[in-house]
């Protein structure tokens, strides 16, 4: 067992907590408030940061959009150096936030902030950066993990930085009272697919890792099975908690991990436009199917631990279908409007990005990646 763990991220976790920004941020910075399409202005969150704000100078940024891209990010790095910005708050979901960690790092960067997605630079500095989280899903609000797009060529690019870590976190679970079923399902199986691929590979003698993803596994179990209760503050804050410890990498401490879904995934979204966990409920469970030969001892291992089911690959794929099926999530692609090019696009793509050879053993080829879409298609 070895590994090195640092997660600097504070977390501000309940109602209330926004009022912390007022002594968390430094009286003398200069914030920007970034924000997506407007939900900030409906749920709260826009009032109660103008409020704790009120001791600061700032100024704000609306309009990042879902799948936040660079030309939409890039008009932020402008604002940030034409008015000396230096403190982001980014206020909203995993795509608001991305938008920021990308802001953070472009602003104090000369060449272009793409360079950091498709991997020509490593990000050497960042401004500091905040987060009030109104969308439960991503985990992004406590890790250092930015997804961004580019639209000018249909990209969807992901970077790892130690700067790119928020100094701290906003978990208020009363901002989700405006969030639609259709995010509040997206939310839970994005989480599963995070735990999932950190967990779903080898056996290990990790007792920490299997123990904390399995628990992690069954409260999202049980918050799909009482469904009926997703308008309550228990759903939502508990939600709210099991997204947030699904992706801040304490379960990747130690073991082999696999982001193919994640990968096929983003591909689709660039492609498609499906948001991000429908793009991964519509490929885990096929790729478990096709790659079973080396995930069925984990998945022994998970079926019993969560689901109860023994000796039966099958009966335990289908549980996790019915899982996401059950708050809304479609497990097949045909739900969605694809055409005929979408396995030539996602390898094509898989090419010029060099994912060649992905999955915790380096066996999910492009061969592969055409036998898991087509099984989706199928189904
Ligand atoms: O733009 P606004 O108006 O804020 O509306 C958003 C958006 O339309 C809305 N929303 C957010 N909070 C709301 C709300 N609507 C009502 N009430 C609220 N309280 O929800 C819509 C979706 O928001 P978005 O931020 O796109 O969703 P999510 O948090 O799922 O983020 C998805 C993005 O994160 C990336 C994804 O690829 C995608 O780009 N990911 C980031 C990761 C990371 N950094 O660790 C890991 C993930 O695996 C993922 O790849
Ligand atoms: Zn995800």
């Amino acid at each position: 067992m070895e590994f090195s763990f640092h997660n600097p991220t504070g977390i501000e976790f309940g109602k209330g907590k926004i009022k912390e920004i007022a002594n968390l941020i430094p009286k003398d910075k200069k914030v920007l408030v970034v924000y997506g399409g407007g939900s900030v202005k409906n749920n709260g969150a826009y009032d109660q940061v103008v409020e704790a704000l009120s001791g600061h100078e700032w100024l704000e940024f609306g309009g990042v959009e879902p799948n936040p891209t660079v030309e939409t990010m890039n008009k932020a790095v402008e604002l940030v150096k034409a008015e000396g910005v230096n403190y982001i708050l980014a206020v909203g979901g995993g795509s608001v936030i991305d938008g920021c960690k990308y802001l953070a790092a472009a602003s104090l960067y000369d060449g272009d902030g793409w360079d950091f997605l498709d991997g020509t630079a490593q990000v050497q500095q960042a401004l500091p950066l905040a987060v009030v989280l109104t969308l439960a899903a991503t985990g992004s609000e406590s890790n250092n993990l930015t997804v961004v797009s580019r639209k000018s060529t249909d990209e969807k690019r992901m970077y790892f930085s130690d700067h790119s870590y928020p100094q701290f976190a906003v978990l208020d679970p009363s901002f989700m009272g405006t969030l639609s079923d259709r995010q509040l399902g997206n939310g839970l199986v994005d989480a599963f697919v995070h735990i999932s691929e950190q967990y779903l590979t080898k056996t290990n003698d990790l007792l920490v890792n299997d123990g904390y993803a399995e628990t992690l596994y069954k409260g999202l179990v049980t918050l799909a099975s009482r469904w009926e209760e997703r308008r309550t503050l228990w759903w939502q804050e508990n939600l709210m908690h099991i997204c947030n410890q699904a992706l801040n990498f304490q379960l990747a401490n130690g073991v082999c991990q696999d982001w193919s879904t994640h990968i096929i995934g983003h591909e689709l979204t660039a492609f498609y436009g499906l948001d991000h966990a429908r793009s991964l409920a519509v490929i885990l469970p096929h790729l478990i199917r096709e790659m079973i030969d080396e995930k069925q001892d984990k998945l022994a291992q998970f079926g019993k631990n969560v689901f109860g089911i023994e000796n039966d690959n099958e009966a335990i794929i289908e549980k996790i279908e019915e899982v996401f099926e059950s708050v809304g999530v479609p497990t097949k692609l045909t739900a969605y409007e694809i055409d005929g090019k979408v396995v030539e696009n996602v390898q094509n793509a898989f090419k010029s990005h060099g994912y060649l050879e992905i999955g915790e053993n380096g066996t999910v080829t492009l061969d592969k990646v055409e036998k898991i879409i087509n099984r989706s298609i199928a189904a």
